[in-house]
């Protein structure tokens, strides 16, 4: 038998210390080491003191390979962001925040391949069979041939799989409340998160199961979040939206077997996630048309244009030290996009309160958005809204000049059929041929031209 010692793990990055404190020194997270028993490093030593390894064999890269069939899960969202369907054999992490919705979105999932004659396993252990089948009740499911059941221990787990035909779908919701007898430490802890997560991703291998394990992600590091299992599976997908809103949105961070880019958009309804195939039209849907202090940004979202609103509010601060808040974007973005302001445009900021807003819940990532934000500012700050018929996009850089972004006949397409008549572009965006000849662009090569531009069109 091993040996076992006592570490002490931290629960939110899984940092190992010879000692308990309060404070994790690598993630600074407080509160989240716990002590953990670990079997001690000394076996794999002996292993290679031994010398006694069997030999490896080695492939070439062009020997012939079979293309993993993927197999749609009928929910036309969640397929684009796994990146055409489930790739058997794969591992799939499913995190998100507690009460966002995973276990909703997965038993839709489930339910929906059951109906096409998959054999699909749904293992809950945070709920009652009872729960389950009210939810799938409520969802209009009841009748989908899912295999329900509620087992926790690994090793029934596995035994059960193995024991039968493998399921094409095992769902596991959720891997947190997975315990193993073989790893010596409480249910919850990242050696028994590591341990199960990594027993069940080579069951998924050997048996060709795709195996869906949901992961909670936790503030308050008593449990393991789902981060240390990252590595480990093929594919991440994290289900987020803003509490309050109704729109979910689904973004694959790793993907081994697709783009990473991608995001599903759902609305969550009495009955169920809906798939939402127009998001722009959605986030659109309760514009405030004629108030100042927006701008519509026409954004990418993988391979997919999306229209969305962007919010400001610039209003004189009574700190000494203003207010700069950011829901939906980058903080460190707003910031460089004031200094530019400040700086190359001569737009003073420096005493006002800033507050910039995503409507509908989403998170931006691409830097196109900087010419839509410096609009919405520049629009609260002078009281004047920004004209209804136009949608911005373009980069800022540091200099002040406004670089080109790509997919411009996308984004200006979506524009297009959304109703919009004009588009803020960069210079370079005017050039050269485009498809969409119904919208009138109105080329920028510094921002400075923004803040003229919007006075020049305000006049009207
Ligand atoms: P759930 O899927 O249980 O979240 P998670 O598994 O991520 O913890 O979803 C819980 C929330 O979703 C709950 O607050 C109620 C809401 N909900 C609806 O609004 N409509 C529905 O049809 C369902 C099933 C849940
Ligand atoms: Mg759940």
């Amino acid at each position: 038998m091993a040996k076992i010692s006592k570490a002490y793990v931290c629960q939110a990055c899984g940092a190992v210390t010879a000692r308990w404190s309060g404070k994790c020194a690598s993630c600074g997270e407080w509160n989240s080491i716990i002590e953990e028993q670990t079997p001690s490093g000394s076996r794999a030593l002996i292993a290679i003191k031994g010398g006694k390894g069997r030999l490896a064999t080695f492939e070439t890269l062009a020997a012939a390979t079979i293309d993993s069939p993927r197999l749609p899960t009928g929910m036309a969202e969640l397929d684009r962001v796994l990146g055409g369907g489930l790739v058997a054999g794969s591992a799939v992490l499913v995190g998100g925040d507690p009460g966002i919705g995973k276990s909703t979105l997965l038993l839709q999932a489930a339910a929906k391949l059951a109906e096409t004659g998959a054999r699909v396993v749904y293992l809950s252990g945070e709920e009652a069979p009872a729960q389950v089948r009210m939810r799938a009740m409520r969802l209009g499911l009841a009748h989908a041939p899912v295999a329900l059941g509620t087992e926790t221990n690994l090793a029934n787990i596995v035994a059960t799989l193995g024991s039968t035909v493998p399921p094409v779908l095992v769902i596991i919701d959720s891997v947190q409340t997975l315990w193993s007898e073989s790893v010596e430490a409480a249910p919850g802890t990242i050696t028994q998160l590591r341990g199960c997560a990594s027993a069940l991703i080579s069951h998924a291998k050997g048996s060709g199961s795709t195996v869906v394990l949901v992961g909670h992600v936790t503030k308050d590091g008593q449990i393991a979040g789902p981060k240390v299992i990252e590595h480990m599976v093929d594919t991440v997908l994290y289900f987020e939206g803003l509490s309050g809103h109704q729109f979910r949105v689904l973004r694959a961070v790793k993907n081994r077997f697709g783009p990473t880019d991608e995001i599903g958009v759902f609305e969550m309804r009495h009955d169920g996630l809906r798939e939402v195939d127009n998001p722009s039209a959605l986030f659109l849907s309760d514009r405030d048309r004629g108030a100042p202090g927006t701008a519509v940004f026409a954004g990418m979202e993988g391979t997919r244009p999306i229209l969305v609103e962007i919010q400001a509010l610039v209003a004189p601060s009574l700190l000494g030290t203003p207010r700069r808040a950011v829901v939906g974007w980058d903080p460190n973005r707003l910031a460089m996009l004031l200094a530019v302001l400040e700086a190359r445009c001569g737009v003073r900021l420096g005493s006002h309160d800033v507050y910039l807003n995503v409507a509908g819940g989403l998170r931006l990532q691409e830097p196109a958005a900087d010419l839509a934000a410096a609009a919405a500012l520049i629009s609260s700050l002078t009281g004047k809204p920004s004209p209804e018929d136009i949608v911005y996009f373009g980069e800022v850089s540091l200099t002040g000049a406004v670089r080109a972004v790509g997919h411009r006949d996308q984004r200006l397409k979506e524009a297009a059929k959304l109703g919009f008549a004009r588009a803020v572009v960069p210079a370079a965006a005017a050039e050269g041929n485009r498809n969409t000849k119904d919208l009138e662009l109105l080329p920028l090569t510094q921002l400075d031209d923004l803040v003229a531009l919007f006075g020049a069109l305000l006049v009207e």
